[in-house]
């Protein structure tokens, strides 16, 4: 697709959404097939699972992760890990596809070079929600966060760098990406609970992909 129809058929391809951090609509429309060829390969390899937190809680959030290293939580805290604690096997490696994606995003977020060593994937069915939290798990935290949404819509929650900062709403669909880093890196972010639906392509789900930089 031509970047002209490309800007006609979205209206409003790039909305910037704080000092830092954009959403680039419908960014990965050409390379949608062979980005959920790789995903469904991944998570056959490494199953989705539901996680629990340090607290106890089970998160309603089902993850698993490609890459070198993969973001991991239980009872003894968050962390990172090269394997994948429930086969004990090396996550599997992460696509080109992926890689290539991530960094065109950051490119266009005005973060040239990023190199993700992680990609976290979260699967979201309806009433799945993510509470506003930080991503402060990564030593380098000059990089930017890169986080890729596939299927149902969802309603991201974008708040200040305090946790009681209001949180602004924005829909993310099916090809839109946020890049966030700068003044924006810690700033405290959430997915609200995820409406009913069946996405034509995805069915009753969403797909987050969350690249990182992790040391
Ligand atoms: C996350 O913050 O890790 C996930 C965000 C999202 O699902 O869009
Ligand atoms: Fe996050």
């Amino acid at each position: 697709m031509s970047d002209l129809f490309a800007a006609l058929s979205n209206p409003r391809p790039r909305e910037d959404i704080a000092d830092g951090a954009v959403l680039l609509h419908g960014f990965f429309r050409n390379t949608e097939a062979a980005l959920i060829a790789d995903l469904r390969a991944i998570v056959q390899q490494a199953p989705f699972r539901h996680m629990v937190t340090p607290g106890g809680h089970t998160m309603s959030v089902a993850m698993t992760n490609c890459g070198a290293k993969g973001w991991v939580t239980d009872r003894s805290g968050y962390r990172y890990d090269a394997h994948d604690p429930d086969s004990g096997k090396p996550w599997p490696a992460m696509p080109a596809s992926f890689a290539d994606l991530a960094m065109r995003a950051a490119e266009q977020g005005g973060f040239q070079n990023f190199a993700p060593q992680a990609c976290l994937i979260n699967r979201y069915r309806p009433g799945a929600k993510m509470s506003l939290h930080q991503d402060r798990d990564e030593l380098d935290l000059g990089a930017p966060i890169v986080s890729v949404s596939l299927g149902l819509p969802a309603t991201f929650l974008f708040g200040g760098l305090q946790r009681a900062d209001r949180p602004q709403k924005f829909r993310l669909e099916h090809g839109d990406i946020a890049v966030s880093g700068g003044p924006a890196r810690l700033a405290f972010h959430g997915i609200a609970p995820l409406a009913d639906g069946d996405h034509p392509v995805m069915g009753p789900q969403r797909i987050n992909l969350t690249f990182r930089k992790v040391q």
